[in-house]
């Protein structure tokens, strides 16, 4: 559906005819449907909608999403249509979480917002009170959610001397929890301790607006939040109600709630730090995430089984 990286296509076109979808940027079900007429695999992203009007395309038997994310896929229509999904998961955990880490960075210290203001020729000289910011070492960082990429983080807290707090409703084993110096704990908890909160959950019914007003309401008015996971995560109304309220200080967000849309309340703020959902985004790992996809799509249409399958279901060994 969109153009991917090497060495996928080459993966791809040695396993069989790829027909490449000519329009750049999103795409909806009825034109991915069109496109696909005839296909027995489609590579997606994030970005395209995979649902019903899809997968009952005759003859579709697997999508392969470049993404480790998949909520915009309907696994159980899919798996309820013998179409197999699968993921990329593993190869961008690190450039993740470095992201993450950077912009819990650049939100404490004020990057953008300095960045900005030395550009425009607005440094006259040194001054004591010139953006002043937060501390990040020795302080308390929440993790919501600590799967890999959520581990990741809190590795690299590590080095800052950081309090790590998490909240998961799995617990990590005794040693990872000593290893990586966290502690779990309830989300109110969590909440209401933090100096930075970051979010590494996927998008599910359960995790939709996991972050609303009651929950900002629980925070340090201190507190920055930092969102490199799935946008509709947090409520991003309650958002900036929150951030004009100061009920929180700051956000740091890779991701958001109407992609490519962003809340126009955010766009003006100096204390938020927005990038274009680019936490994966090095050369290595988008190529590696390329090259995952491709493999998957290969092997399931030579009729193996493919190792990321999200629906073994479909395909029994
Ligand atoms: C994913 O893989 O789900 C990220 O959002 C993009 O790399």
């Amino acid at each position: 559906m969109h153009p991917i990286l090497e060495p996928g296509p080459t993966i791809l076109a040695e396993a069989g005819e790829v027909i490449v979808y000519p329009a750049g940027g999103p795409l909806d079900e009825a034109s991915i449907r069109q496109a696909a007429e005839g296909c027995v695999g489609i590579v997606s992203q994030l970005m395209d909608p995979i649902r019903e009007t899809v997968l009952s395309l005759p003859g579709l038997k697997v999508v392969s999403n470049v993404a480790v994310g998949f909520d915009n896929i309907d696994v159980p229509t899919a798996t309820a249509n013998k179409v197999m999904v699968t993921n990329t998961p593993g190869v961008l955990d690190d450039a993740t979480a470095d992201f993450a880490f950077s912009l819990l960075m650049a939100t404490a210290r004020r990057i953008v917002e300095a960045d900005n203001f030395a550009r425009r020729a607005k440094f006259k000289g040194w001054a004591i009170d010139m953006m002043l910011g937060a501390d990040v070492f020795n302080a308390t960082l929440g993790l919501i959610g600590v799967g890999r990429i959520g581990r990741g983080v809190a590795h690299r807290a590590k080095g800052f001397n950081m309090r790590v707090l998490y909240y998961d409703p799995h617990p990590l084993p005794p040693d990872a929890e000593q290893s990586l110096g966290a502690t779990r704990v309830d989300l109110g908890r969590l909440l209401a301790e933090s100096d930075f909160i970051s979010v590494h959950v996927p998008l599910t019914d359960e995790t939709h607006h996991l972050l609303s007003t009651p929950q900002f309401a629980q925070m340090k008015p201190s507190s920055i939040v930092i969102n490199t996971s799935r946008g509709p995560v947090l409520d991003e109304a309650a958002l900036v109600e929150a951030l004009k309220d100061k009920k929180i200080a700051g956000a740091g967000l890779d991701v958001y709630e109407r992609e490519p849309a962003i809340h126009p309340g955010l766009i003006s703020m100096p204390n938020v730090v927005l990038t274009p959902h680019i936490a994966s985004a090095t050369t290595r790992t988008r190529s590696e995430m390329s090259a995952m996809a491709a493999r998957n799509m290969a092997t399931a249409i030579r009729g193996g089984r493919p190792p990321n399958i999200l629906n073994p279901e479909v395909k029994k060994k």
